[in-house]
């Protein structure tokens, strides 16, 4: 199983940004256990800040190189088409992961563009959410 997972603007900031929201857990610590509790499954791992590095990184599950893909969009998750698009694209099951419960925080965060074209979305369990999301995959 190869799964590639993809995170969005400002989680490159987990650790520091608003811990009272987010906690003190590092997008690092969270790579880091992810890998070690499913030494199975070939992880890509990426961050970015910019929407069209995002898309490009995306199109790189276009053929058959990932078995299945994990998103955390970030804000992008509330106004980017072009991120919901390239996940219209992919033949392979896209899972939308959120740290916090978005449905419990402002009203801007209470909808996702995305969420209608990937196979399920998991929110408000911090970072176990990915590793939720990693065994939807193995499981489908
Ligand atoms: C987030 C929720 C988004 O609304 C927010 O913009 C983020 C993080 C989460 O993981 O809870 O950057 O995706």
């Amino acid at each position: 199983m190869r799964i590639l997972v993809v995170n969005g603007p400002n989680l490159n900031l987990l650790g520091t940004r608003e811990p009272h929201i987010y906690g003190t857990t590092t997008l690092w610590d969270i790579e880091k256990g992810l890998k070690e509790k499913f030494p199975n499954v070939t992880f890509e791992w990426y961050q970015s800040n910019s929407e069209g590095a995002i898309i490009d990184t995306l199109h790189k599950a276009v053929g058959s190189a990932f078995d299945g893909v994990i998103i955390n969009p970030g804000a992008y998750a509330h106004t980017s088409y072009a991120i919901r698009d390239a996940i219209s694209a992919l033949k392979v099951p896209v899972v939308e992961v959120h740290l916090t419960n978005v449905h419990a925080r402002e009203e801007f965060r209470h909808h996702s563009v995305i969420t209608s074209v990937c196979r399920g979305v998991i929110a408000g369990f911090g970072s176990k959410g990915y590793e939720l999301a990693v065994r939807s995959l193995l499981d489908s």
